[in-house]
């Protein structure tokens, strides 16, 4: 049978087609091409990929899962009040995770949460950040269960957060504190 060695590493510029694939294939909501340039040229953005090297033919290197993030100003993020925020402390800061998906093949082996893992130990690495925090679509049960099995605390639900094709949906809040916030 098949035995996958997955492997991480950042986001690089030949990620750029299979990522914007990837993202399409599996979000309900589009994103502009200036947001899948940002994050393969690391601009304001923070990536990681898990590969699989254990595939054949030149798709060792192939992304089959990404996270991306964005630090943000605490202060400016709208969700200061949920972190105490402390005005004598003006540069503190959050990570957003923006989107994160594992293709479908190779789902269920612990690949999130690998990348979840690694987001919030690059944000306990940076000084001035508070929280990791994101948004998920209320009727997304794998990424809840995710989220809530990685200690995430679900602090809001949104009412209206997304629209897509016309129809709103609420979203969860999830934030999960770091180097003490
Ligand atoms: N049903 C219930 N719980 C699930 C499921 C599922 N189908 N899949 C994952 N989980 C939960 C479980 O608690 C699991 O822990 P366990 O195996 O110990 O029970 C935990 O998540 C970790 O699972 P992983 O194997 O690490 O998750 P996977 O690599 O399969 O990826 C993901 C999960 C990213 C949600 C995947 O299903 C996916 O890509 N979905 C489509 C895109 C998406 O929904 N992305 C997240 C949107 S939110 C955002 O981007 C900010």
């Amino acid at each position: 049978s098949h035995h996958p060695t997955i492997c991480y590493r950042p986001i690089q510029p030949s990620d750029l087609e299979v990522l914007e694939l990837i993202h399409a294939d599996i979000f309900p909501i589009r994103y502009e091409s200036e947001f899948f340039q940002s994050v393969v040229h690391e601009r304001d953005i923070v990536s990681w990929a898990a590969v699989d090297r254990s595939r054949p033919n030149g798709h060792s290197d192939e992304l089959i899962g990404f996270v991306t993030a964005r630090i943000a100003m605490a202060k400016e993020a709208g969700i200061g009040d949920l972190l105490r925020y402390d005005p004598s402390k003006p540069d503190q800061t959050l990570v957003y995770i923006l989107t994160l998906g594992v293709v479908e093949t190779y789902r269920n082996l612990g690949i999130a949460r690998s990348l979840i893992r690694q987001v919030i130990k690059y944000a306990s690495s940076v000084p001035t950040c508070r929280a990791v925090y994101l948004h998920v679509i209320s009727y997304n049960i794998p990424a809840i269960h995710l989220y809530k099995k990685m200690s995430f605390k679900c602090i809001r639900r949104l009412q209206g957060f997304y629209l897509i094709n016309g129809q709103h949906y609420d979203s969860f809040l999830f934030v999960y504190y770091v180097n003490g916030g």
